[in-house]
């Protein structure tokens, strides 16, 4: 039996409760503390914790159509995107299926070789973005199997695609998003889990690591939001931070995208240029923009590569710049290195995407405050890009 999703029932009138801020300044930070929630009643009915399993019985997809998938393709814009990677790597390391992921805007104009018998993974916070949709509608003109990540119900996307898994964030109502991308990167597991299920590709175990894990996430996600010295000292490095005007975000493995997804946070709502770079990248030329005082932000939570970052951060550290590194509660070899360090608990690595994902939330929100942005409706931007 899957999880029950057990809820007080509450008449309350949802678009009234959702437009209102409650004792939040904008909508961001309020849905940034959403966010153990929304993973609760994301994941929590689609694992079975007794018996250590992924219960996904809205996928539809049987073992045999998944053997015969000639390929698997991920498209999405934006944060979406950046879920989506996040999709690719846990697919591929569980299910053993190569997956590749596009950005939706380029998917049609890419000529991908879609047929009867390839996936098409889409993910959407609003279901109508008009790339995302448009590459959905591409897939089904070539008989293509579509797979949507959506948040709402009764989205375009979710009405035209073959199966749906819906992510309970609830309505995000600022631009910025946060806690519907820890839905999708949710999603993406509980994707990778189910294939790998239906494929027998891992151990009865990897599959309990995963489920614990993911069982795990919301409270810890909860415990870091609850620390106010951790929130006090991620508002002290914003306010450094609301003074440049250039930045960079770097990781490597699974902490790559991360760092883009930060960067975005970054870009969205302060207007602050922030570019993310696979931390490898940075000596084949970007090390050229780095002088006193260039904030770089590090992501470090992928075990098997911490010593490359750290020595990436090393590097930067030795030409001048500011740096500010997540990493796990007691990694000292980080905090030595690094001018300032957000520790987040210790996570499995293969889930630690969603935990090191909210410092850098909260660093994007206080930065644009302090640049006295309109952090909820950043300038030309929209909550659902329906026109291309
Ligand atoms: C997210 O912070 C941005 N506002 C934006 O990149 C967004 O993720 C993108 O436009 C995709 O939107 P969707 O998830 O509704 O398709």
């Amino acid at each position: 039996m899957c999880g029950k999703l057990t809820k007080d029932t509450v008449q309350v009138n949802c678009d009234n409760e959702a437009a209102e801020k409650g004792s939040y300044p904008h909508f961001m930070l309020k849905e940034i503390f959403e966010q153990p929630r929304a993973l609760r009643d994301t994941i929590n009915p689609r694992i079975n914790e007794e018996e250590k399993k992924i219960c996904l019985g809205e996928v539809k997809i049987t073992a045999e159509q998944l053997k015969n998938t000639d390929r698997v393709f991920m498209a999405a814009c934006g944060t979406a995107y950046h879920a989506g990677l996040i999709g690719k790597y846990t697919i591929e390391k569980l299910a053993g299926i190569p997956v590749e992921a596009i950005l939706a805007s380029e998917f049609r104009y890419n000529a991908p070789m879609l047929t009867k018998k390839s996936l098409l993974i889409v993910v959407s916070q609003s279901g109508e973005t008009a790339d995302t949709l448009g590459a959905l509608r591409l897939a089904k003109e070539k008989g293509a199997r579509v797979l949507a990540v959506t948040n709402v119900v009764d989205s375009s996307v979710a009405h035209e695609a073959d199966d749906v898994i819906f992510t309970w964030a609830g309505p995000e109502i600022s631009v910025a998003s946060t806690k519907a991308y820890v839905t999708q990167l949710a999603a993406m597991y509980l994707i990778a889990g189910h294939f790998a299920e239906l494929l027998g590709t891992v151990s009865k175990k990897e599959i309990a690591d995963l489920v614990i894990a993911l069982k795990n996430i919301p409270d810890q996600v909860a415990k870091f939001l609850e620390q106010k010295e951790r929130i006090e000292q991620i508002e002290q490095l914003a306010v450094s931070l609301a003074a440049n005007e250039n930045c960079f975000y770097i990781g490597r493995g699974m902490d790559h995208p991360v760092a883009m997804e930060g960067s975005l946070k970054l870009k969205e709502t302060s207007y602050i240029h922030a570019e993310a770079y696979a931390a490898g990248e940075l000596k084949h030329g970007p090390m050229a923009l780095i002088r006193e005082g260039m904030p770089v932000i590090g992501v470090v939570t992928q075990d098997h590569v911490h010593e490359k970052t750290i020595s990436i951060v090393e590097e930067v550290v030795a030409r001048g710049a500011q740096t500010i590194v997540v990493t796990y509660e007691g990694d000292d070899r980080v905090a030595k290195t690094a001018g300032g360090t957000i520790f987040i608990p210790r996570t499995a690595p293969l889930v630690a995407p969603i935990l090191a994902v909210i410092p850098l939330q909260l660093l994007a929100y206080y930065t644009a405050v302090h640049r006295g942005c309109d952090v909820d409706k950043p300038r030309n931007l929209v909550k659902a890009v329906t026109v291309e």
